[in-house]
C-alpha cells in the first residue's frame, strides 16, 4: 500500500506525553525526509480525537503515542472505526502488550521465560502485607500494571520499602506488580514486521533502568550490538521474537529483556510502540541492522493497515446488498 499524505499522530494525554512529542517530531523529520506530505496531530488531553483524526484527511496514520490511550489498543480501536489504517499492532495485541499482567499470563502459557510476581491492588490491605508478602523475598521491583517509561518503577529491599513503592504505584494504576528482581545485563531487542534486527545492551550507570536512568543523558551507556558469546545472543533475539508472537504484535516492537549471570534471558514487556527519537533504542538497534532513521520510519509507515476489517474484500454474493433499494426494502420483499 502507499501513501501519499500522512499523519503522525503524537502527545496524547497519558504520563509519556513528552516523551512522545519527541518522538513524533522526530518522525516528521524522518518521514517528510522520505518525501510524504506529513501532518502533525497531537492528540491534546479532552480534546475531540476523532475529530482531530479524520479532520487531518490523512491516507493513513503513524502512531507515535505512548501509554495509555495511545498505546493500548483505544487509539488503535477509534481509527478501526474511522477507516484509518495505522501503524503498529491491532486493539487486541496493543492491550495485551500494555497491560503487564496479562502479557505475563501470555508469556507462561507460550513458554517464555518471565520473573516471578504477584499482584497487589488498591483495596488490598497493606497492613497486612507481611502475610500477604510471605515468604516471596526481597529484593522485589514494584510497577504499575500498565505504565511505560518506568514510571512508578521502584525497587524494593524490606516491607517498609515495598509498603512505600507499592503506594507510590497505586498512585498510577489501581493494580501493581510486585516482581522479583532480577540481576543480570539488560537488553532490548528490535523487531520489526515480525523480523529480530538486533540487541542493543543498557548498563544504567546505578541501579536499575528507571526514568531517570531512561533520561538524563550519561546516566545509561549502551552498547550495540549486546555484549554476549553468540549462541546467548541469539538465544535472546529467539526468546524475544517468541515473546512478540505470543502477543501476536505486528510493525515495529521493542522486547526488554533480562540476561542473568546464569544465563538465562527473561522477558520484562513488549513495548509496541518504542521510543522514535533519533538516539532512541529502536532505531540504534535498526541503525546496526542498516535501517537510517527514515528508512525505519518509511518502513514502519508503509506498513500502516486496518486490522479488523480488510475495506478491500468483496463480501459473498448472498452477503451483497442490492445495488439499488434500501436494505429493509430487501428484508420487507424477503418477508
Ligand atoms: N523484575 C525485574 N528485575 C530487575 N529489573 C527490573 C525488573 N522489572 C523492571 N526492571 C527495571 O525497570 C525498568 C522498567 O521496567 P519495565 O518492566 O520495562 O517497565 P516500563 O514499561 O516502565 O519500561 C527495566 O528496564 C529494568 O531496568
Ligand atoms: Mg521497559
Amino acid at each position: 500500500m502507499t501513501f501519499r499524505r500522512v499523519g503522525v499522530v503524537m502527545g496524547g494525554s497519558s504520563g509519556e506525553r513528552n516523551v512522545s512529542l519527541a518522538s513524533g517530531k522526530a518522525v516528521v523529520d524522518g518521514l517528510s525526509e522520505k518525501g510524504f506530505d506529513v501532518v502533525p496531530i497531537d492528540l491534546e488531553d479532552r480534546k475531540d480525537w476523532a475529530s482531530a483524526l479524520k479532520g487531518a484527511r490523512v491516507d493513513a496514520v503513524f502512531l507515535a503515542l505512548h501509554g495509555r490511550l495511545g498505546e493500548d489498543g483505544c487509539v488503535q480501536g477509534l481509527c478501526e472505526v474511522l477507516g484509518i489504517p495505522y501503524t503498529g499492532s491491532g486493539v487486541l495485541a496493543s492491550a495485551l502488550a500494555m497491560d503487564k499482567l496479562k502479557a505475563k499470563e501470555l508469556f507462561h502459557q507460550h513458554n517464555v521465560p518471565t520473573p516471578a510476581y504477584y499482584t497487589l491492588s488498591v483495596y488490598d490491605d497493606l497492613s497486612d502485607i507481611e502475610q500477604i508478602h510471605g515468604s516471596f523475598g526481597f529484593p522485589v521491583i514494584v510497577k504499575p500494571r500498565s505504565e511505560g517509561s518506568s514510571l512508578g518503577v521502584r525497587c524494593a529491599e524490606s516491607l517498609p520499602e515495598l509498603v512505600y513503592a507499592v503506594t507510590e504505584a497505586h498512585k498510577l494504576d489501581d493494580h501493581v506488580l510486585v516482581e522479583r528482581r532480577i540481576f543480570g545485563r539488560e537488553v532490548n531487542v528490535g523487531v520489526l514486521h515480525g523480523r529480530v534486527l538486533g540487541a542493543i545492551e543498557i548498563a544504567p550507570k546505578k541501579g536499575i533502568y528507571d526514568y531517570e536512568a531512561k533520561y538524563t543523558p550519561g546516566m545509561s551507556e549502551y552498547f550495540m550490538p549486546a555484549r554476549l558469546p553468540a549462541t546467548r545472543y541469539l538465544g535472546v533475539l529467539k526468546v524475544a521474537e517468541k515473546a512478540v508472537k505470543a502477543l501476536g504484535c505486528t510493525g515495529a516492537c521493542r522486547v526488554d529483556l533480562i540476561v542473568t549471570e546464569h544465563a538465562n534471558e527473561v522477558v520484562l514487556e513488549v513495548n509496541t510502540i518504542p521510543g522514535m527519537t533519533k538516539t532512541s533504542l529502536l532505531p540504534k538497534i535498526a541503525a546496526a541492522a542498516g535501517y537510517s532513521f527514515a528508512d525505519l520510519c518509511e518502513s514502519i509507515m508503509l506498513s500502516a493497515r486496518l486490522h479488523a476489517r480488510n475495506q478491500t474484500q468483496t463480501p459473498p454474493e448472498s452477503q451483497r446488498l442490492p445495488a439499488t433499494g434500501t436494505h429493509t426494502e430487501t428484508l420487507a420483499k424477503a418477508v
